[in-house]
């Protein structure tokens, strides 16, 4: 039966004693990690958020009462102890921040019983990840994972910091908004009010940033819950927080220094990280041309080599119908790999086809210096050593060739390098290398929609220079976006926003929207704008991508309290569900398929 904590005051966190508290009374509050009965002696070590602590019971200490309910405790049960702090009469237990002291204890409470869990409640578990996801509230007992949620919350204390000091205003947007085209699908919300109608969830509170600017508020920052109907990947969640900001009367160097100082004194402050200003900055084409990724991992080289120069005109059909067709052969050099079964290069032809290859060509420089390739026959002595030549290829090398458009090759091969690189342990998980990358395109060509789409958003502002080719050739025109790249993830990205009525006309224009679709859409955006918006720009972060690397987890999953999984449902409360028949009336909504839907419900 569960006692009370009545007449009992917790004095502190079990994790916080140490030696400088040797002698006091303490009364320490937490969970049974583990009771070992010695016969005599009781040792039971307790567990809260702040880490371990060892108590012993005697009966001499507590008396018969106590040393009973002692004898009865098993893992998981919640207890308040009360004792006097010593030290250690067995060895230091150098693993743990208490190691040096127990508590003695005078008396126990049990105030809570426990089943016993379904997985131990321990760190590196090697429970599996659905177990632990529907007893959530378990595995959020792990210290290892109770780590990574409290750093997430001294990252979060950091960034509010920083930005209130630097004099932006925390404002909260709603959640309940219209639906927009363009990014991401929508998840949506029926009206009850208004049968037929739906509120859209914010995909990110982009349009009401803007409009804030145009209220004069002039530094905006918030942590924002965005909601994002898209397919779920170790680093994608349905439901997910930015870190967002605005500011008026900026440009993107303003923004990048800010945010530069900020990302710094985050780091600093929530992992003891020292980042040196300025942070390195590279044009999206460089990006691409020489990682094959917007969002380059640059911890390690193997850079990508465009060698359609040097093949054009070969014997190899593969190369020059690639280059007859517009596109590009490019290669990376895997060092030292000639030796590398062909089964292993199988596997990474295959690897190739799965980013959109045909197929992957090789050529394995011998130690001998002869070549092993899959396209030899096709190419002359002289033009093979050219090729090789090219790549910075030496005795013991593998080369690996991919020729078709040179979008897909890029990400052929950027995606090989990143596999390359972790395969063959070139990437240093100690590093923490910070990138801007800059100049991205305003558009890209969207085969499904056989139109141009925003690459960021459709209020990004093109480079001045290029705005006269947003009528003759917008493929080239280049945006004042940019995106900030961590070890290879994409942590956060904004741009400077259009401000002016025609520049905007202009950009709905070559997106295809019709003036009334326009209208329709952003008419409020753009009536704003028409008394008196001052120039403005932002950027977001992604929370929990940035708590991701800081805490070397391997998906956001781990820094999130409550994450959902692959096919978005979470695996503890079942969501989503069925609603009442009844519910569905009061919001005017009939079932299209009621069957299926009964079969989805868990
Ligand atoms: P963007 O769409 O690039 O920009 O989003 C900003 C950052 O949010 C994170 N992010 C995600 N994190 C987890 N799960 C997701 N599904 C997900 N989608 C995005 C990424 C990304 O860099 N309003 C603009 C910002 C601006 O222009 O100011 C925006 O939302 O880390
Ligand atoms: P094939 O002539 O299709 O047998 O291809 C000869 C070699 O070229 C094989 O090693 C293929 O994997 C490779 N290959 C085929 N298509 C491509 C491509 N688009 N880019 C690079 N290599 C390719």
């Amino acid at each position: 039966m569960a006692e009370s904590m009545k007449g009992l005051k917790r004095t502190c966190r079990c994790g916080e004693l140490g030696i400088q508290n040797a002698g006091q009374t303490v009364t320490v509050m937490g969970w049974v990690a583990k009771q070992r009965n010695k016969g005599g002696i009781i040792f039971v070590d307790l567990r809260d958020r702040a880490g371990l602590l060892q108590v012993i019971f005697e009966e001499a200490d507590c008396g018969a009462d106590n040393f009973a309910k002692a004898e009865r405790l098993r893992s998981e049960f919640v207890v308040a102890v009360t004792g006097t702090v010593e030290k250690r009469s067995g060895a230091v237990n150098e693993n743990l921040a208490t190691g040096e002291i127990e508590v003695r204890a005078k008396e126990v409470r049990i105030l809570s019983e426990a089943l016993t869990p379904p997985f131990p409640i321990e760190s590196n578990t090697k429970t599996k990840e659905e177990i632990r996801l529907k007893y959530r509230y378990l595995d959020l007992r792990r210290p290892d994972q109770q780590e990574k949620i409290i750093l997430r919350s001294k990252i979060c204390a950091a960034f509010r910091r920083f930005l209130t000091e630097e004099g932006f205003l925390e404002i909260e947007t709603p959640i309940l908004c219209k639906s927009t085209p363009e990014g991401a699908r929508d998840y949506l919300v029926p009206s009850r009010v208004h049968p037929g109608s739906f509120y859209a969830l914010p995909q990110s509170p982009q349009l009401f940033k803007q409009l804030l600017m145009c209220s004069g508020y002039d530094r905006y920052f918030q942590i924002a819950k965005c909601f994002r109907d898209e397919d779920l990947r170790a680093d994608r969640q349905p439901e997910f927080t930015q870190v967002d900001m605005e500011l008026s009367f900026v440009d993107v160097d303003d923004v990048i220094d800010v945010n530069e100082r900020l990302l710094q004194y985050v780091c600093r402050e929530a992992i003891g990280l020292e980042i040196s200003l300025p942070l390195p900055r590279m044009k999206w084409i460089d990006a691409m041309n020489r990682f094959g990724s917007d969002k380059p991992d640059t911890r390690f080289g193997m850079e990508l080599v465009d060698v359609s120069d040097v093949v054009a005109g070969c014997g190899f059909g593969v190369f020059t119908g690639a280059l007859e067709n517009g596109g590009s052969v490019r290669g990376i050099n895997a060092k030292g790999q000639a030796g590398m079964p062909r089964k292993k290069i199988d596997a990474l032809v295959d690897f190739a086809k799965g980013y959109g290859a045909k197929g992957l060509a090789y050529l394995a420089i011998q130690e001998d210096g002869s070549y092993k390739s899959s396209f030899a026959k096709f190419m002359t002595q002289e033009q093979l050593g050219a090729l090789a030549g090219a790549m910075d290829g030496q005795p013991g090398d593998l080369l690996l060739f991919a020729a078709d458009r040179t979008n897909i090759v890029w990400s052929v091969l950027g995606a090989l390098r990143l596999e390359l690189g972790e395969q063959m342990g070139l990437i240093d998980h100690d590093r923490f290398d910070f990138l801007w990358v800059v100049e991205f395109p305003q558009f890209e060509w969207s085969e499904e929609e056989n139109r141009f789409m925003a690459m960021h958003h459709p209020f990004t502002m093109p480079m001045e220079e290029d705005l006269p080719m947003l009528e003759t050739d917008p493929g080239k025109v280049r945006a004042k976006a940019y995106d900030i790249v961590l070890n290879g993830v994409e942590l956060g990205g904004g741009s400077v926003r259009i401000f002016q009525d025609d520049v905007q006309e202009r950009m709905f224009a070559a997106l295809g929207f019709t003036k009334e679709r326009a209208q329709e859409q952003f008419g409020f955006l753009m009536d704003a704008f028409k008394y008196g918006v001052p120039p403005h720009a932002g950027l977001a972060y992604g929370l929990d991508r940035l708590c991701m690397l800081l805490t070397k987890a391997e998906s956001i999953r781990e820094v999130i309290a409550f994450p959902k999984v692959k096919d978005a449902s979470c695996l503890m409360t079942d969501a989503p569900g069925s609603v009442d028949a009844f519910q569905l009336q009061e919001l005017g909504i009939a079932l299209a398929n009621p069957e299926e839907a009964s079969r989805n419900c868990r």
